[in-house]
C-alpha cells in the first residue's frame, strides 16, 4: 500500500519543525519544500539524519520544486511572513496574501486530490484565500489555530490546578486574534467543569493570556511560536490521515452553522479522513454568542481586504 504523502510549504522554523514531529510519529513521506535555496534540502537532510537515532523512516526530501509534491494526500502552508514585536497578526496580511495566492494556484496544479491546512497568519483570512484560489471543496481547507489557542489554555489551566494536562478538555471559537473565544463552560478537567474547580477572576486571567499567547512569546523570542503550531498541525495531520475522527477547534467553513454565513472561522469539528467531517454546534448562551460574532465581525473584516487583494 502506498505510504501516505504530506507535503509543507515553507521550511522555516513552523514548516521544519511540523516536518520533525510528523517523521517521528511516521505519519507518511514529507515533502518539504520551499522558494530559498538549500533550505529545504538542508532541513530535510538534517531531519532524516535524526531517524536513525529516533528510530523513523518517514522517507523526508526538501525541494523547490512543485513537481515533487505530486499526489500529496495533505498540502500544509506554512510560507508567510511571521511576526515580529509590536505586530498583529492583522498586519501580516498584505505580504502573506501574495504568498498564500501564488502556494494556493500551486497546490491546485499539483496536488488537486489533497486537503490543505492553512497555518500562516492571520489565520482565518488565509484560510479563506486558499479556498477562493484553488477552489477546493471547502471542508477540504481548514486552518489551524484552534489546537494551539486550545493548547495553551489547557496548559495554562493544567499549571494553575497543578494537574495533569492531559486531562485538561476544552473549547476554543472565532478567529485566531485577540478577540478569540475560549469556552469555560465547555472546559472540564476529566470531566469536573473548571468553574467548579477555579473562580471567575482566574479563569478571565487566563484567558486573557491565552488570548495573548501569540504575543508573549514574540516578547520573548523577537519571533513567533513554532513547538506549539507545528505540534497543533501535526494533530490535524494525524486525526486526517488515520482517521481518527478528533474533536477538535479549528478553523473551518461555517454557513448556516452558528449563522456565520460562509466564512471561515474557529469552530468544534469532527476530523478524519474526510477532512472536516462535521462542524458541532454547541448552544452557547448570550455572552457566548455575542463574543462569536465580535470575534467574526473581524474575521468578515479581514475577508474584504482579501478579496480586494486577490
Ligand atoms: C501564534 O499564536 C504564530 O499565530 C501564531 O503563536
Amino acid at each position: 500500500m502506498a505510504r501516505d504523502k504530506i507535503t509543507i510549504v515553507g521550511a522555516g522554523k513552523v514548516g521544519a519543525t511540523t516536518a520533525h514531529i510528523a517523521a517521528t510519529k511516521q505519519l507518511g513521506d514529507i515533502v518539504l519544500l520551499d522558494i530559498i535555496e538549500g533550505l529545504a534540502e538542508g532541513k530535510a537532510l538534517d531531519i532524516a539524519a535524526a531517524g536513525p537515532i529516533q528510530l523513523y523512516d518517514s522517507v523526508i526530501s526538501g525541494t523547490r520544486d512543485w513537481e515533487k509534491t505530486a499526489d500529496s494526500n495533505i498540502v500544509i502552508i506554512t510560507s508567510g511572513v511571521p511576526r515580529g514585536p509590536g505586530m498583529s497578526r492583522d498586519d501580516l496580511l498584505t505580504k502573506n496574501i501574495q504568498i498564500v495566492k501564488d502556494v494556493s494556484e500551486q497546490i491546485a496544479r499539483h496536488c488537486p486530490e489533497s486537503i490543505i491546512i492553512v497555518v500562516c497568519n492571520p489565520l482565518d483570512a488565509m484560510v479563506y484565500a486558499a479556498a477562493k484560489v484553488t477552489g477546493f471543496t471547502k471542508n477540504k481547507i481548514m486552518g489551524m489555530a484552534g489546537a494551539l489557542d486550545s493548547a495553551r489554555f489547557s496548559y495554562f489551566l493544567a499549571s494553575e490546578l497543578g494537574v495533569n494536562v492531559e486531562d485538561i478538555k476544552c473549547v476554543l471559537m472565532g478567529g485566531h486574534g485577540d478577540d478569540m473565544v475560549p469556552l469555560p463552560r465547555f472546559t472540564s478537567v476529566s470531566g469536573i467543569p473548571v468553574t467548579e474547580l477555579l473562580d471567575e477572576d482566574k479563569i478571565a486571567e487566563l484567558i486573557e493570556r491565552t488570548r495573548k499567547g501569540g504575543i508573549e512569546i514574540v516578547n520573548l523570542l523577537g519571533c513567533s511560536a513554532y513547538y506549539a503550531p507545528a505540534a497543533g498541525t501535526v494533530k490535524m495531520v494525524e486525526a486526517i490521515l488515520k482517521d481518527k475522527k478528533t474533536v477538535m477547534s479549528c478553523c473551518a467553513y461555517c454557513d448556516s452553522e452558528y449563522d456565520a454565513g460562509g466564512y471561515f472561522v474557529g469552530v468544534p469539528v469532527v476530523l478524519g479522513k474526510n477532512a472536516i467531517e462535521k462542524i458541532i454546534e454547541l448552544d452557547l448562551n448570550e455572552s457566548e454568542q455575542a463574543q462569536f460574532e465580535k470575534s467574526l465581525t473581524h474575521v468578515k473584516q479581514l475577508v474584504v481586504k482579501v478579496d480586494k487583494l486577490l
